[in-house]
């Protein structure tokens, strides 16, 4: 598998990404870096959704943003005045996008702006926000990937979507996917009114890496620019499954939604 040079530099990076908005993206790679880098990673997170630029908000720094990644790729402002610290997690490191993009550049002046500022900040980990492939920017930051997790709910569409972005990838080089089901509601998947997770595989033919439940609680931390580490120990549920995404990315094996009790997780499993 040819990856476009950071593998040298022992950096590994991952487009989050699908085709459909609102499926949760933003959400998944905000609480997935985090999880990484409380697992001991160092991490920059990109917010490369130009139409719509989130992550700051998700984060809780939108008060504190400067420059963007456009301003570091177009060499308007350096990588100490653009890369923010997480105020919580210090190993987070964060970029944030523009509210709009009024720059050209190539894909070969992002991925080398990336991971330039991922070198400079000691980072294993890069995680890149990207919207689908409809407005360009998929094709854009496709180059500077490794893999990408492509984030999809139990809907049809967006299913249909996912396996989309899936073949978008691979044409693009970026054959390392993995799937991450998002908005889980188990009770649906019990009662059948919602597909269960074998027929999501066989349908966007991609390794499913992780299952994030639909929670309440995290929707309602997000509004305060909380994420689901910083949830009351009893609502835990979707902080673990967040734990679990950010174990299997850095190496570790462990089963599908192991914050479920055995007996519920294999009865969804097989569901
Ligand atoms: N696992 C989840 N449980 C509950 N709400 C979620 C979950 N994931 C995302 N959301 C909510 O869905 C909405 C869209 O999420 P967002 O991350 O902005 O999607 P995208 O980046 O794909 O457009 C937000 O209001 C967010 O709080
Ligand atoms: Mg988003």
């Amino acid at each position: 598998m040819e990856f476009s040079g950071s593998v040298q530099q022992n950096i590994k990076t991952f487009l989050i990404t699908s085709c459909k908005g609102g499926v949760g993206k933003s959400t998944v790679a905000a609480n997935i870096a985090m999880a990484v880098a409380n697992h001991g990673k160092r991490v920059l997170l990109v917010d490369c959704d130009f139409s719509n630029r989130s992550l700051d908000l998700i984060l809780g720094c939108e008060e504190d943003v400067m420059y963007d990644i456009c301003d570091l790729v177009t060499g308007r402002a350096t990588a100490a005045r653009t890369v923010m610290q997480d105020s919580r997690e210090a190993r987070l490191n964060f970029i944030a996008a523009p509210h709009f993009k009024r720059d050209d550049f190539t894909p070969e002046q992002f991925a080398e702006a990336v991971m330039s500022a991922a070198k400079e900040y000691f980072c294993e980990y890069v995680f890149i926000d990207t919207p689908g492939a409809v407005d360009g920017t998929l094709q854009l930051v496709a180059k500077a990937a490794d893999g990408a997790l492509i984030v999809t709910s139990h809907q049809p569409t967006t299913v249909r979507g996912a396996e989309k972005t899936g073949y978008q990838l691979e044409d693009l080089g970026v054959k390392e996917q993995y799937l991450v089901i998002n908005r889980y509601d188990k009770k649906s998947v019990l009662d059948g009114t919602s597909p269960g997770l074998n027929w999501l595989i066989d349908h966007t033919h991609v390794p499913l890496i992780g299952v994030i439940p639909d929670s309440k609680d995290l929707e309602k931390a997000q509004i305060a620019g909380k994420l689901a580490c910083e949830l009351r120990r009893d609502r835990q549920k979707v902080r673990d499954a967040f734990d679990e995404v950010a174990r299997r990315i850095c190496g570790e094996r462990i089963p599908i939604m192991s914050y479920l009790p055995e007996k519920k997780r294999r009865k969804l499993l097989y569901s």
